[in-house]
């Protein structure tokens, strides 16, 4: 046990601390300002003309009716840390305007790319190889550019510090940040958070495959790279987990010993405490590896079906009110799988929320799903779906709902990403962000 974990530590560099590791000084949160120096000198890179230092406050109305309150400090996502964030112009991108705008390359991001991504078992077996060992890279390479923030006991500030992540962990730990308890008043709520069972799903989990997508193509140097999706309809198991896909699994969940994920570990897994931030995300030796135990849960034993899709893709509305995990007829809910699709009221496990039911194990744990790989082809193809949808039904960032989940209006940033992407700007055509999707099976 001791020796494989001395030697992951090794690969990753022992600890110094998805915050910008350059806004984590503390002369930035003194100033409460996150615009890096660009590489010609100037904050933002605004000598370049690639952008500036913006007053967030003005960029990110509150919620209509919503009175500023930091005792959680994700929300108003990133005012608790940051009042000023940079602002970057044209095909300008990353938190310093250092990068490119998603689906833009090129010293200056002048250059249009449009990626497919293809359903798994479409690719070909050296792009399968090619995205196991991409993975396997990001899993195992420091993020240059990130850290996560891990606490020891969220009411004191000084508990909370910034660790190294590999890219895959900083990805993984987004989704789990998103989702922990939201402290009001220093008393936990569990019922909403900033990703789910609201408006913000399917656009923040866009944002999270696209940023995953992204930082794989920037550590492998690959501009073509596009992550892969599952596409689960009509299923009657898990046809993806075996030895040259995700990986087989015996009967207590424990994943293959030759498969290509079989020593991952789970960043803050084991830890699923309301009051604390991931505490051992720099600590390999307490997290558990991933396991599956797909279709074996009797309550959740079996995958949606074409006609769920069909079902789904049918409701008109985006979302609807009182937009959380009760809202009727509507696209994003039934998507989600709070509900039955075909009549839109019955609540019930259904579609996305049925897939992680479905695979048990680490999946099932939906704060640290993103650990497992399955999580970004299941995500894939909800994607899939949230596009074929919004060309079906012509939406536009209009329809997009005003609404009083934290961190879920329109305008505000999605939580935690740097720079700020507001939530309704991903009601739009993914061609946009530089990729489509290939047809698979009529769809
Ligand atoms: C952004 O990229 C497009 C497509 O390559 C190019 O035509 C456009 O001039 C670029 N915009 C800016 C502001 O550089
Ligand atoms: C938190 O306290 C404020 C001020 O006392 C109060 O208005 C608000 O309703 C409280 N929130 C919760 C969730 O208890
Ligand atoms: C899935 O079902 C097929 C056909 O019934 C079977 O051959 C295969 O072994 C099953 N695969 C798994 C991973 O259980
Ligand atoms: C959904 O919103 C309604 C109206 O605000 C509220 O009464 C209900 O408790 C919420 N349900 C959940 C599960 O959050």
């Amino acid at each position: 046990m001791l020796v494989p974990c001395a030697i992951l530590a090794l690969c990753l560099g022992v600890v110094h601390s998805q915050f910008p590791r350059s806004c984590t000084t503390q002369a930035a949160f003194n100033t409460k300002t996150c615009c890096p120096l660009w590489k010609d000198g100037s904050s933002c890179g605004s000598l370049s003309g690639r952008g500036q230092c913006r007053d967030l406050v003005v960029f990110t109305p509150l919620a209509a009716g919503r009175v500023p309150q930091h005792d959680d400090d994700r929300l108003d996502w990133p005012r608790h840390y940051y009042d000023n964030t940079c602002e970057c112009f044209g095909n300008y991108s990353g938190y310093n305007c250092g990068e490119c705008k998603f689906g833009y390359f090129g010293d200056k991001c002048d250059r249009q790319k449009i990626n497919v991504r293809k359903e798994i078992r479409q690719l070909s077996l050296p792009e399968r190889k090619r995205f196991f060992s991409y993975l396997a890279l990001a899993k195992t390479t420091k993020s240059r550019d990130f850290v996560v923030l891990s606490t020891g006991d969220r009411h004191h500030r000084d508990t909370y510090r910034f660790v190294d992540a590999s890219v895959y962990d900083v990805f993984a730990w987004i989704h789990y940040y998103s989702m922990k308890a939201i402290m009001e008043n220093s008393t936990f709520d569990d019922s909403k958070n900033y990703a789910h069972a609201g408006p913000a799903f399917p656009g923040w989990h866009r944002l999270g495959l696209l940023f995953l997508e992204r930082q794989i193509q920037l550590l492998t140097g690959d501009e073509d790279f596009a992550i892969p999706y599952y596409d689960w309809r009509g299923e009657k198991n898990c046809s993806i987990c075996t030895e040259d896909f995700l990986g087989d699994n015996d009967i207590q969940g424990i994943l293959d010993k030759f498969s290509h994920f079989a020593s991952w570990k789970s960043i803050c897994s084991g830890f699923n405490y309301v009051d604390a931030y991931c505490p051992a995300a720099d600590d390999h030796c307490q997290m558990e590896t991933l396991h599956r135990k797909p279709g074996t849960n009797p309550t959740a034993n079996w995958l949606p079906s074409f006609q769920d899709v069909e079902d789904t893709l049918k409701w008109k509305d985006f979302d609807n009110p009182p937009y959380n995990r009760t809202s009727q007829r509507n696209f994003r809910n039934a998507l989600e799988g709070f509900l039955r699709p075909s009549d839109g009221i019955t609540l019930e496990r259904n579609m996305h929320n049925l897939i992680h039911m479905y695979f048990g194990g680490t999946m099932s744990q939906v704060a640290i799903s993103s650990n497992d790989p399955i999580f970004t082809l299941h995500h894939g193809f909800v994607d899939k779906i949230f596009e074929v949808w919004m060309l079906r039904h012509n939406a536009t960032t209009d329809v997009y709902p005003a609404n009083n989940e934290p961190g879920q209006g329109p305008d505000e940033c999605a939580t935690p990403y740097f720079p700020c992407y507001r939530n309704k700007d991903f009601i739009s055509s993914s061609s946009t962000l530089g990729y489509t999707y290939s047809k698979y099976q009529g769809m």
